[in-house]
């Protein structure tokens, strides 16, 4: 997500420009793609500067103006509207030149609003992105007060947002917003400070205000006020960070991978409701497929890598069972070397975090050298996999830092649901009954997930039992099946404990013939339709000395009956049931990663995007 900060202080005792980079630069972690900075002079000018890719080319950018002020502000921007650019870089000003703004969040009606704009005002937009418009919106409505001017925008405006705004015509005063961003200020010896979050500020101050929901704060170098959606005054207390930086970029977790699991009920509230009208129908952007294209493909495959390729095994039933076609999900590895059949009768979805994973890249390329439609799923705005796809679906996930991807995962699961909601709708075999049932279902997911995240302590517990040991099968069937991989995966390549993912039903094949005394499985059991049949292979299992870990909806009494421990998920469909299955898979992983004292968010031998063959 992108990252904001401000500072509004006495130029003669520090230079806004230095602090406020300073302060970009400790964000960085959080992922970005451009930066900028803007200041008002101290002969009274508003100064923008901005520019693509790395903060150093900013320095560098800026390296021979000296420019020096007491207030300005600056951002990094992790793209969700527009591509990656010097123009789409933040900070954004009206068309006077008097206002510069940074944003972190998304303005959902912002297509509206910039067509009124346009049309009602005569405005010029510089940029393709969300942000833009607000500057615009707070230039139109400047009369002589920028309080008053910011409010008005934001009362049109719809969306999750948080902004901090100079105005050269009041150069001594910085206003603040907040709504569903994050957004702090720090209280300073005669300056203060915003930022979105604490390690942007660290250095400088220790006593902080956290803003709350729909509250405007009006900053001067001495003096902080903080207002309610009301308007009024209110009063809040000072928070003492106590955490060193590096603890301070993880929000006081213990590790990124922790903090990214933390974070998967506002991934997928995101991914879903900002694709979701008044009326609760999906609106898919960056998907431009209309009946005809959709009834023209005889063939989809879903190819990606590692955990992307686990959330497309997902894809394949729920597109199948939503779309009514065929649907081959392959290996990117694989794909590209196996000669497959693609013609422009083909859909080639691309599933993707970073959207940089050269098989991946090179799988699509193939594809779409032979003819096929390509639609990726990626969470890195402007990455190559999404320049070079003919409709491109991102995940809201916002920047994964740890090597081993999870809030990736449950928003890509999101996306696939999604694609398949809207084929099956547009080709017309889909009924609003089971439409709505999905519909419903995902958006009661961010708090199932969130009360499973609940029992964090208890599975933590599970893990103190768990950790030593040096093999683990993960069983399951249909979907189940599926979301075992991925378990396997989390636990292999954060604790390097040897774990192996089976069709349940296959076990009696000849895999069963390595399970012995005390073996542990992880038994996945959340289908109901398949439930006996998976009561059946776990017994199997335990008969022959297994120690069994169940996963089950809760209720499912004959999963506990025959397990050692059981961890339950919140009721759902079999359908949905992945995004709240590998929860606990996640967290088990880590924790017994984290007792093993294994280094969780970077994995030896791992990269977090793999870029070679
Ligand atoms: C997942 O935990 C791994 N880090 C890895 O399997 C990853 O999913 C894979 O390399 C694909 O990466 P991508 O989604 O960025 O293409």
């Amino acid at each position: 997500m992108c990252g904001i900060v401000g500072f509004i202080g006495d130029a003669k005792d520090a230079n806004a420009v230095d602090i406020v980079i300073e302060g970009l630069k400790k964000l960085e972690y959080r992922g970005y793609d451009s930066s900028g900075i803007a200041i008002v002079e101290q002969n009274g000018q508003l100064v923008v500067r901005k520019k693509k890719g790395r903060i150093s080319n900013l320095e560098e950018f800026i390296a021979d103006e000296n420019l020096r002020s007491g207030i300005g502000i600056g951002h990094t921007r992790w793209a969700t509207h527009g591509e990656p650019s010097d123009a789409n870089a933040h900070p954004h000003m009206d068309a006077s030149g008097r206002i510069a703004i940074v944003h972190n969040g998304i303005v959902e009606n912002y297509a509206e609003l910039k067509k009124e704009l346009i049309e009602e005002h005569g405005i010029e937009f510089r940029s393709e992105t969300d942000t833009e418009v607000i500057a615009q919106l707070i230039g139109l409505y400047y009369d002589g007060d920028i309080e008053a001017a910011v409010h008005k925008a934001i009362e049109r405006m719809t969306g999750a947002y948080s902004i901090g705004v100079i105005c050269s015509e009041e150069p001594n005063k910085m206003v603040a917003y907040r709504k569903d961003s994050p957004l702090i200020v720090g209280l300073g010896s005669n300056c203060n400070f915003i930022a979105s979050d604490i390690p942007a500020l660290l250095r400088h101050v220790r006593q902080i205000y956290l803003i709350e929901n729909n509250e405007t704060v009006i900053l001067t170098k001495n003096n902080v006020k903080i207002l309610d959606s009301q308007l009024r005054e209110v009063h809040r207390d000072v928070f003492n960070v106590t955490w060193d930086a590096e603890a301070a970029e993880k929000e006081g977790y213990d590790h990124f991978m922790l903090k990214e699991i933390h974070e998967q009920p506002k991934g997928i509230r995101e991914t879903v409701t900002r694709r979701m009208d008044d009326d609760g129908n999906i609106v898919l952007d960056g998907i431009n497929m209309t009946k005809e294209d959709l009834e023209k493909f005889d063939r989809v495959y879903i190819v990606a890598c590692g955990t992307a390729y686990h959330a497309g095994l997902i894809g394949k039933f729920a597109i199948e069972k939503l779309a009514g076609i065929s649907v081959e999900v392959d290996i990117a590895s694989e794909f590209r070397y196996r000669d497959p059949f693609v013609n422009d009768r083909t859909l080639f979805i691309a599933i993707s975090q970073s959207g940089e994973t050269l098989d991946t890249l090179a799988a699509l390329r193939e594809a779409k050298q032979k003819g096929a439609r390509i639609l990726s799923v990626v969470n890195v705005v402007g990455s190559s996999v999404a320049r070079e796809s003919d409709d491109v679906f991102y995940t809201w996930a916002g920047p994964e830092i740890a090597v081993a991807s999870t809030k990736a995962y449950t928003t890509q699961l999101v996306c696939m649901y999604l694609i398949g909601l809207y084929m099956g709708r547009t080709k017309g075999v889909l009924d609003d009954e089971t439409y709505k049932k999905y519909v419903d279902g995902l958006l009661e997911m961010p708090e199932k997930v969130q009360e499973i995240l609940r029992q964090e302590n208890r599975i933590e517990a599970l893990a103190k039992k768990l950790y030593k040991r040096n093999n683990v099968f993960f069983i399951g069937r249909g979907n189940d099946a599926a979301v075992s991989y991925e378990g396997s995966l989390k636990l292999k390549e954060i604790s390097y404990i040897n774990s192996f993912a089976i069709a349940a039903g296959e076990l009696k094949h000849g895999t069963i013939a390595l399970i012995e005394q005390d073996t542990l499985v992880v038994a996945l059991a959340t289908q109901d339709r398949l439930l006996d049949k998976m009561v059946s292979n776990i017994q199997e299992c335990r008969t022959r000395g297994a120690y069994i870990v169940g996963i089950a909806k809760k209720g499912r009494d004959s999963v506990e009956e025959h397990s050692d421990d059981i961890i339950w998920i919140p009721e759902c469909s079999d359908e949905l049931s992945p995004l709240l299955t590998v929860i606990p898979l996640q967290l088990l992983s880590y924790f017994i990663a984290k007792l093993r004292g294994c280094d969780i968010d970077k994995p030896k031998n791992l990269a977090k995007s793999v870029t070679v063959e």
